[in-house]
Formats: C-alpha cells, structure tokens, sequence
C-alpha cells in the first residue's frame, strides 16, 4: 500500500527528516509562477519544459543527453535494458543489498538476477574488493549505488568494469550533484540513474525520474522506450512502456536545479555543524566521507547502539529520525528466493540496526541542527 504520509507538514515544534512545506516556501513566487505557466499551455505530457528541463539537466549533469523517465526505478531499468539488452533470468548484475529495492526491481525488471557483495564499514558503500571477488562467466553489469550522497568510488568500479567487461548502471537516485575524484556520476559509467522522488535532494512535486549518459543514441533509445517506443505519435518502433516525466513535474525540477548548487551547499555546511556538535561523543558514530569523495548529504547517518530505543526517544522529542535501512535486501522476503541467509552480509547486517539518519534539508537553521544534536547526545543516554 502507498504511504500516504510520506511527507507532512511538520508540526510548530517539530523538526522533521526533510520539510519540504519549508522547501515550496523559499521560492514560493517562483514555483506558483511555473506550474501557472506550464498548465495555462496545457503542457501536461511533453511541452517547453519538459524538453528544455532535460538539456538543463544533462548540462548540469556535466554534457551529454538525459532521458526523462516516471521514477528513479524505471530510470535504472530502461537504462540496464538498453545497454544489455533485454535478459532471460540467466545474467548477473552485482550490487548492494543496503539500498532501497528500486535498485533490484530494475534488474530482476530488466531480466537479470542481482548478486549482493557486502559494504565498507565506514562508508556504508559498496567494497569493491568483495565486487571484484563476485564477478563470474554471468555477469554483465555493476550497479553501484551512490547512497546517502556519496558516490562509490568510481576509478574502481570502472578499472574492474573494464578488466571484465561489465558495464556500469550507477544507482545515482541519492546522489545529485554528489562527485568522486571531482567527477558527477554518469562522467563515468554507462549511465547514471536519478530519482525525483519529493524528498531527494533534487526532488519534483510526484514521482519523476533521468537518465544521464554521455551517449546520445542510449538516451535516444532509452526515451523512446519510456514513451511507448515511439518514432512518431502513431509508430512505434517497439514495445516500450508508459513512463515519462510530467510537464508539470519539468516545470518544478527547472525551478529547483536553478538553486541545487546552493542547496548542496547547505546541506554540506549543516553537516560540518553536526559534525562540531558531534564529534567527541563516544557512543555516536558520525558518517565517513572517502577524501576522494564530496558528499551531497542526501542523508546524515549517524550509528548508535539501540537505534529504535533512540529513535523513539527523539521521535517523543519532536524530532523526525529515519532508518535507511532496516532490513537488507537479502533479508527480505522479496528476495527469498534468492537463496540468501542471514550471516551472508556481515557489515549490512552490522549496520542495520545502528544506522540512523538525523534531520537534513537546505533550509535547515542552526538552532534546529543545534536541537537535534542535543537531544541525539540525550537520547543515547542509558
Ligand atoms: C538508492 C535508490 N535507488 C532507487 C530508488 C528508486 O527511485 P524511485 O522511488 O523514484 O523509483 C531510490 C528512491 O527511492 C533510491 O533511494
């Protein structure tokens, strides 16, 4: 069942995991005017917007071309089928399991079987070491994913794509912006896959989703089979799906990327005043950033002992924690039938029950960061 309250209004007292009432306000004027703009032409499929929305993207995204799609999930599927062809069940993609299962629905949907390698401890990403370890005569893709901001390192990723032969779908749904070796994700791989989910950094008034990819023709392909496969209005070259971005969502995202620098900014800065609240308390384990890596902080992940004891204390507290995740993928009952156990991911599993994602989001003050900090230092508390 859809959540209907993902997002709220947060109460006066409140400080939520994202406010996005508060996000709408900052450019209250300029939102309104856009969608105005975009329904008064009725630009509801396609339109100004959606086509100039997606040579914005791709040139903020570094040059290249960006397929508009209906959520960051059919981003990385259409993307994997186009680049290596629709599977049979019989191709490996190797990934994480600490990611949201958008990720693995793309490849199981785009007929392949993802194989799950454990993270680095401290950066809660993929090891590359253990990916390299995993690849077999099946594997035809990697699939890193860009959690919580930061990029998997990507010079690995591709010296190990390259050694094998695998191409490189990355998982960039958290990661706008976000850059490896001052690189953004898509500079590298195949294709970078984005998420417009309301709550992402760079996120629409709905479901919204791109690809970027330095490769024109994939990008060409990749629209037209999110678009019913369509050559014209009435031919139709494949059978494509129904997946585009709508005008209005365009209208919102060319808004948005206008300021996604500065927010990043913010978001950055917010870290560094956790960081200086933070630091010196032994039982609160602050995020890890590789020196190579700049984070976006989509999320600020935090790991304590007794994470739900703490997360409802700061709940009572007013304050709005998240869990990303509480249960891997391999322990899902989804993926059941991929014959995973307990035990096989010690580092996921380590890490599902200690990580806790505070309060981050562009307009974030330091008196609420100040709070949140304070009761975090309570709440661990005995
Ligand atoms: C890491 C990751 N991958 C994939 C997705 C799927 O994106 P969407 O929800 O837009 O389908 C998300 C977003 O929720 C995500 O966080």
């Amino acid at each position: 069942m859809p959540n209907p309250k993902a997002f709220h209004k947060p109460e006066e007292d409140q400080i939520s995991l994202v406010d996005l009432q508060a996000n709408y306000l900052s450019h209250k004027q300029e939102f309104d005017e856009a969608v105005a703009a975009c329904v008064n032409k009725s630009d509801f499929i396609g339109g100004e917007d959606h086509a100039a929305f997606a040579v914005e993207f791709a040139n903020w995204c570094g040059g290249g071309a960006v397929a508009l799609v209906g959520n960051g999930t059919d981003a990385l599927t259409l993307a994997l089928i186009e680049v290596l062809g629709q599977g049979d069940g019989s191709g490996e993609v190797i990934t994480v399991s600490n990611t949201f299962i958008g990720t693995t629905e793309a490849i199981t949907g785009a007929g392949y079987r993802p194989v799950f390698v454990d993270i680095d401890p401290d950066t809660c990403l993929m090891n590359i070491d253990l990916a390299r370890a995993a690849v077999n005569e099946r594997s035809r893709a990697i699939v890193p994913v860009h959690l919580y901001g930061q990029m998997v390192p990507m010079d690995q990723v591709m010296d190990l794509a390259s050694m094998r032969g695998l191409a490189v779908i990355e998982d960039a749904a958290q990661a706008h912006g976000a850059t490896w070796q001052g690189k953004k994700p898509g500079a590298l791989g195949d294709a970078a896959c984005f998420s417009f989910y309301p709550g992402k950094n760079l996120g629409a008034w709905g479901d919204g989703g791109a690809v970027f990819t330095r490769d024109k023709d994939l990008a060409m392909r990749i629209s037209m089979r999110a678009n019913h496969g369509r050559l014209d209005k009435y031919h139709h070259a494949l059978e494509g799906v129904n997946s585009r971005l709508d005008g209005i969502q365009a209208a919102v995202l060319r808004v948005k990327l206008r300021y996604i620098d500065e927010w990043n900014r913010a978001r950055r800065e917010i870290s560094f005043w956790y960081k200086e609240l933070l630091t010196g308390q032994d039982d609160i384990q602050l995020p890890v950033t590789a020196t190579d890596a700049e984070s976006v902080y989509h999320l600020y992940v935090v790991q304590v002992e007794n994470r739900d004891i703490v997360c409802k204390k700061m709940h009572d507290k007013g304050i709005g924690g998240g869990i990303h995740y509480p249960v891997p993928l391999h322990l899902q009952s989804a993926y059941a039938g991929l014959g995973y156990r307990s035990g096989d991911f010690p580092q996921t599993e380590a890490v599902m029950s200690r990580v806790l994602s505070l309060p981050v989001f562009p307009e974030m003050r330091r008196d609420q960061v100040e709070r949140v900090a304070r009761t975090l230092i309570e709440s661990v508390k005995k």
